[in-house]
């Protein structure tokens, strides 16, 4: 029949469960193969039991000696900050006027838009990045543009146009009614269209008026299946701007809640201060945070709480936060949120790190049920990963005897350059 059939072999890890709750969480075929039928995972399994049964002439790509995971899940990132990525010296509130908003700004130009977008989407899959949440600038065409480059790619991609209504330059400022109607008729064109997702964008309290806010919060009602993604307590001069703006409000996820904005799909990045009333009604609403290590660092924000999140039961995502994040690989990310873990004396072990990389990611999107991990049916984004990409890289596997420390390694020491190919839909890009 018609059925397009192909087949990848390596040495296969993925996650069926979080292997924080359940030991058994982690599958692992050394010598595996993944079996891709219309763009979708068809089976997974031992290469001795599945090869037997493959149609002859099906395609094989032979990755021994190679691993091969779900394709990486960014939470939170921002596309039109690709090219201030690494810019020296401010914490967040002198970073965003002096970097980010002249680089938004140059987004009014669609040509920009485009050229900066399919950029992005590339470097996304270099990086082994296959579905991202991530943020567009105030201009609808700058979305657009996002879209059609991930689209072209057939990535999985949520965007949307940021709402910034006050305490912004001009020259990025919409109005509550045109945010409104924007972002209505971006969701019109976009949302599920093929495996593109809207996101209602407020870009974080402080930049929207009460009326954007609360029209922000009855868009997101009125789309059941759009996501909402903004930021929440990130730097400390920003949680006590966000208080003098609102002292009706018992915290600043509470500015949010009131607008609205907390519910399903609801994505939050940074979270580093908050407390355990504010975690507690995240987990209530199915709100998700997004952890952004290279950026806390970066913009010397703090250090995320997994512990306390994960003891609420709150959904966690991992984010590259470019351009306040320094890297878009999710490698060099689960490399710094282990150390920001370890200065507040916690732990990330490498099969918790690439679940939150992969399925804990989706989860946190409620996409879990479409990627994440090569349960059949799923659609069949992965990457295929060299252990042995650097000379350093090789002689630190080698040592290695156990399959956590050969994933704590790679984690540790990886990048792009461990990225041996990403496959979208099955298909390598
Ligand atoms: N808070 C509001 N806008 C931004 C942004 O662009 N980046 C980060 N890291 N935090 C923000
Ligand atoms: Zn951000």
């Amino acid at each position: 029949n018609a059925s397009r059939l192909s087949a990848v072999r390596g040495e296969i890890v993925h996650f069926l469960a979080d292997p924080a709750a359940d030991p058994r969480a982690l599958e692992h075929f050394a010598d595996g193969v993944l079996i891709v039928r219309d763009g979708h995972v068809a089976e997974c399994g031992p290469a001795a039991a599945l090869l037997a049964k493959l149609p002859s002439g099906t395609p094989l790509a032979d990755h021994r000696g190679r691993l091969i995971l779900p394709g990486f899940v960014d939470t939170h990132v921002h596309y039109p900050q690709t090219d201030i990525i690494a810019s020296h010296g401010e914490q967040l509130l002198e970073w965003l006027e002096n970097y980010t908003f002249p680089a938004e700004r140059r987004f009014a130009d669609p040509a920009h838009a485009a050229e900066v977008a399919g950029f992005f989407c590339d470097e996304l899959l270099r990086n082994g990045t296959t579905t991202a949440a991530a943020f567009a600038t105030v201009h609808p065409a700058s979305v657009e543009a996002l879209f059609a480059a991930a689209q072209a790619r057939r990535m999985r991609l949520i965007t949307g146009k940021v709402l910034m209504d006050r305490n912004c330059p001009e020259f990025l400022r919409d109005t509550a009614e045109t945010g409104y109607a924007e972002s209505r008729a971006l969701i019109e064109r976009w949302h599920n269209r093929d495996r593109l997702l809207y996101a209602i964008t407020p870009r974080f309290a402080p930049t929207s008026t009460p009326a954007q806010m609360a029209l922000a919060g009855r868009l997101f009602r009125e789309h059941p299946g759009v996501f909402l993604q903004s930021h929440l307590a990130e730097n400390r001069a920003e949680v006590d701007w966000v208080a003098r703006l609102h002292p009706e409000a018992r915290s600043y996820l509470d500015v949010y809640e009131r607008a609205g904005q907390l519910g399903m799909r609801a994505l939050f990045a940074h979270c580093l201060w908050l407390d355990d009333t504010d975690r507690r009604r995240m987990a209530e609403r199915g709100a998700a945070m997004s952890f952004c290590p290279t950026s806390n660092l970066f913009l010397g924000s703090g250090l995320f709480d997994l512990r306390r999140a994960r003891a609420l039961g709150v959904r966690v995502g991992l984010g590259t936060d470019v351009g306040g994040g320094t890297s878009l690989s999710m490698l060099q990310t689960l490399n710094e949120a282990y150390k920001v873990l370890q200065l507040g004396g916690q732990s990330l072990s490498a099969a918790s790190g690439f679940h939150l990389a992969t399925l804990g990611g989706a989860h946190s999107l409620y996409l879990d049920d479409r990627i994440g991990n090569f349960a059949p049916g799923k659609e069949a984004d992965f990457v295929v990963l060299d252990p042995r990409a650097t000379p350093l890289l090789a002689r630190r596997s080698a040592g290695c005897t156990t399959l956590e420390e050969r994933l704590f390694v790679l984690m540790m020491l990886g990048d792009d350059r461990v990225v041996a190919a990403t496959h979208v839909m099955g298909v390598p890009m």
